[in-house]
């Protein structure tokens, strides 16, 4: 895939709007953005969760309580709001079950909450369009590469996110549009909800507990590390790839 024409967005004084904002890496890509000068609106569906989030950081994060896979909330709030910065972070906690222990309607979670938000988000983004210049960086996993044998189709759905986010960025780059679309795949770590509930499924499926589980697997992410790195990818030029790994020594390009 093709480095894309536009790369480094000025973050302060920007409009940034983020899914999922009320814990975990929503919370930290909110928060380092509203540091580096960006006004973020924030949503999830908890009330509570954002109304901390707004205690956090002040008149600079606007709470909007709505579920991000409902294509109408998408298109208004990219009518009202215009973001410069789109991050779509929101996504569902799979049930950590083997394969066989999945119904259809588990095994798809993750399509049904995760790739239904890239696909009409996205999709506004290009038809509205974003401003010259905007980003839309979408939330996918280390186990769209990796794989992950206990979250039913989770995996399938983190690969279609960033099947989106590519796609888009052509369509960007085919139409001139200069919206920048880049997918992020941070590997996996217990310090989220999601993170949490998924180390200790692997825990127990390898028969040990989660500290010698995680003394494994050596040092995970943060929500911090997580903001940093998008408020890398937003703002530095050198950062012009569709797609990253995200791990804790930082970015690397995929191919
Ligand atoms: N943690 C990891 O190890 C890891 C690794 C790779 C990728 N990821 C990805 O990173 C993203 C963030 O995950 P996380 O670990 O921070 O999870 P988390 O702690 O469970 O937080 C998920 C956030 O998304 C929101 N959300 C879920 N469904 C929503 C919906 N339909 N509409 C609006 N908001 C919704 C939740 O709030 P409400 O429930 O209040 O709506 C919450 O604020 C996800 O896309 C996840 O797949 C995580």
């Amino acid at each position: 895939m093709s480095t894309q024409e536009i790369a480094g967005t000025e973050i302060a004084g920007t409009t940034a709007l983020v899914t999922g904002a009320g814990r975990g890496f929503g919370r930290g890509v909110a928060t380092a953005l509203c540091q580096a000068g960006a006004r973020v609106v924030g949503v999830a569906r908890s009330s509570g969760e954002l109304a901390e989030v707004q205690a956090q950081l002040g008149d600079g994060f606007t709470p909007v309580t709505a579920d991000a896979t409902d294509p109408v909330v998408a298109g208004r709030l990219i009518d009202r709001y215009r973001p410069q910065v789109l991050v779509l972070n929101a996504g569902a906690s799979p049930l950590s079950r083997p394969i066989h222990r999945h119904t259809w309607e588990s095994f798809s979670r993750p399509w049904e909450v995760d790739v239904k938000q890239a696909f009409h988000w996205t999709r506004e983004a290009l038809l509205a369009p974003l401003d010259p210049g905007s980003v839309v960086i979408a939330l996918s996993s280390g186990a769209a590469v990796f794989g992950s044998p206990i979250s039913g189709g989770y995996a399938g759905a983190k690969a279609t996110v960033r099947f989106v986010s590519a796609y888009a960025g052509e369509e960007s780059e085919r139409g001139a549009l200069g919206i920048r679309f880049v997918s992020v795949l941070p590997k996996l770590t217990p310090a989220t909800g999601l993170g949490e509930t998924a180390v200790a499924a692997y825990a127990a499926r390898a028969g040990v507990d989660v500290p010698t589980f995680l003394d494994r697997v050596g040092p995970t992410l943060t929500p911090e590390q997580v903001g940093k790195a998008v408020v890398e990818l937003v703002s530095d030029p050198g950062h012009d790839r569709p797609a990253y790994l995200l791990g804790v020594e930082g970015l690397s390009a995929l191919s």
